[in-house]
């Protein structure tokens, strides 16, 4: 995450010690601590070499791999910029002053087509859900469009595999009063929670640390976002509790995966609403004529 000095992220210098057992990381630099597969992979903003020698003397910890690169490599080659959803804007910290000049730090009516323009900040750190993957922004896309033509009916939300929380700050804004967004990947959940402070959304988002295939958390809401992957979605599938909300927004597929997705709904009570694509990925919204 961001901390002062930083105001944005440039050079990345990543290092992934061999266990997770390395001792409290109190560093200026530090940007976060990323757990995968019993292993730790620091980032950092600046190189770190003398303290990844102590901290290997310290804790009997090796380095399994060191890397440096550039903050634009890590996003795919993309500049992480302001975007827009209408009616939602999104900027990185590092451009809120566009946000600024846009909104006047609050929704503001564009004097150009009437629209409310709904500004989120947000510090996407090295966690899924900048915004730029297509998949997030086909999801963003959706939400938005449920809440501007259904937003009565929709109260409640899980978001499952929230990463930046990005998802989770847009239904808040578009009017969702109560949201669990959850993600197992501690350092995701500090950034969300981050997020979701930046965006004084405490009283609407809990972001949890949970995982997903151990526990489903409970369902019975208005609206379920998972743009996840596609065996962690056929394990959803196949499990009855999955299926108590009254909308589905489902991502993290390419076509070549549909087919065995499609095969594992229960199609007796769904109805696939719509199908979006954006790229090579797909995006489906499904309806749920039981609890509808
Ligand atoms: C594709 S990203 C989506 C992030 C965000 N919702 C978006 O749309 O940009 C998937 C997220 O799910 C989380 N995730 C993956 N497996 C999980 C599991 N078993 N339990 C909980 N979260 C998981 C990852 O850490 C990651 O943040």
């Amino acid at each position: 995450m961001l901390k002062p000095p930083y105001t944005r992220y440039d050079q990345l210098h990543v290092y992934n010690f061999d266990t997770i057992d390395i001792g409290p990381i109190d560093d200026p630099d530090l940007i976060g601590t990323w757990i995968e597969d019993e292993t730790a992979i620091l980032f950092f903003h600046k190189d770190k070499r003398k303290l990844v020698k102590r901290i290997c003397t310290q804790s009997g910890a090796t380095v399994l791999y060191e890397a440096k690169l550039n903050y634009q490599d890590w996003e795919a080659g993309l500049d992480i910029t302001s975007f827009s959803v209408p009616p939602l804007v999104v900027s990185p910290l590092w451009e809120e002053h566009l946000l600024e000049e846009q909104t006047h730090g609050k929704e503001k009516k564009t004097e150009v087509n009437n629209a409310k323009q709904i500004p989120i900040r947000l510090d996407p750190s090295v966690i899924f859900g900048s915004g730029f993957h297509p998949t997030t922004r086909l999801c963003l896309q959706t939400i938005a469009d449920i809440m501007c033509s259904n937003a009565s009916s929709i109260k409640t939300m899980v978001d499952l595999g929230t990463g930046t929380g990005l998802l989770s700050l847009g239904a808040a804004k578009l009017g969702v009063g109560q949201i669990r967004s959850y993600d197992n990947n501690p350092f995701a959940c500090s950034v969300a929670k981050r997020n979701v402070e930046l965006n004084k959304c405490e009283d609407r988002i809990n972001v949890l640390e949970a995982d997903l295939r151990a526990a489903l958390p409970d369902t019975r809401v208005d609206l379920l976002v998972a743009n996840l992957y596609k065996g962690l979605l056929l394990d959803f599938f196949s499990n009855p509790d999955f299926w108590n909300a009254k909308y589905y927004i489902i991502s993290g597929f390419i076509p070549s995966m549909e087919k065995d997705l499609l095969a594992a709904l229960p199609m007796k009570n769904l109805k696939l609403l719509e199908r979006r694509k954006s790229d090579t990925w797909r995006l489906w919204l499904l309806g749920n004529s039981s609890v509808l």
